[in-house]
């Protein structure tokens, strides 16, 4: 009753989707284990801050299937740009969960089983932890699964030579990111750390308020 805005970080995303049923303010996805808006949005502001508008350019995900590759694919099909994804076989994305409109174009998705080959010619190279939230008893098998899903220099090498890598945090140097990679010239994560508090002012001012500028 006293609050104006509801943030939830939760597991499943029926149960956030269930409370904002119900809701009578707004309500922000925190991070589901599908989906995670917030980091997105930031992330889509670092690359225009660094390289101006998305729109037509390629972005590179690699590693797992998870909440965070759903929403690069999601701004995908809003914002009209390309997402590579290559996962490991068994955790690839769910396109049924991905998609917005149920079945993502292929002006919007294409998945390679070598990294390598998803990170040639993209603006941006991204990735994530092995293991998300929530399902750290797979730990010691994704690291199996995972050992050949490390950004490396020689992915960004095949990349666009301006191209930036970026990664949510916190990260584990050596597992999904080499360190040369992600304290390299062309990582901006700390921007897009910082972009994480701005972009959530900008949420909540258009939520509340309806502006968007
Ligand atoms: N995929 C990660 C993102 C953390 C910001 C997780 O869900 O744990």
């Amino acid at each position: 009753r006293m609050a104006d805005l509801v943030m939830i970080r939760t597991y499943e995303q029926t149960k956030i989707e269930r409370f904002a049923e119900y809701s009578r303010v707004p309500v922000i996805n925190g991070l589901t284990n599908e989906f995670h808006p917030c980091q997105i949005l930031a992330d889509i502001f670092t690359f225009i801050e660094h390289r101006g508008p998305i729109q037509g350019k390629t972005v590179a995900w690699v590693g797992d299937g998870n909440n965070m590759a759903n929403t690069w694919l999601q701004a995908a099909e809003l914002l009209d740009f390309k997402v590579n994804v290559s996962t490991p076989s068994g955790y690839e994305v769910d396109e049924k969960i991905a998609s917005i409109t149920g079945k993502i174009s292929p002006r919007h998705f294409q998945t390679y089983r070598n990294p390598m080959d998803a990170c040639r010619g993209a603006d941006l190279v991204t990735t994530d932890v092995w293991t998300s939230m929530g399902y750290e008893a797979e730990n010691e098998v994704r690291k199996q699964a995972f050992a050949a899903w490390r950004v490396s220099a020689a992915m960004m090498a095949v990349a666009q030579p301006n191209a930036l890598f970026m990664h949510c945090l916190p990260a584990h140097r050596g597992e999904e990111v080499d360190a040369d990679v992600i304290d390299g010239a062309q990582s901006v994560v700390w921007d897009e750390a910082e972009n994480r508090m701005h972009v959530q002012k900008a949420l909540m001012e258009f939520l509340l308020l309806g502006r968007l500028s």
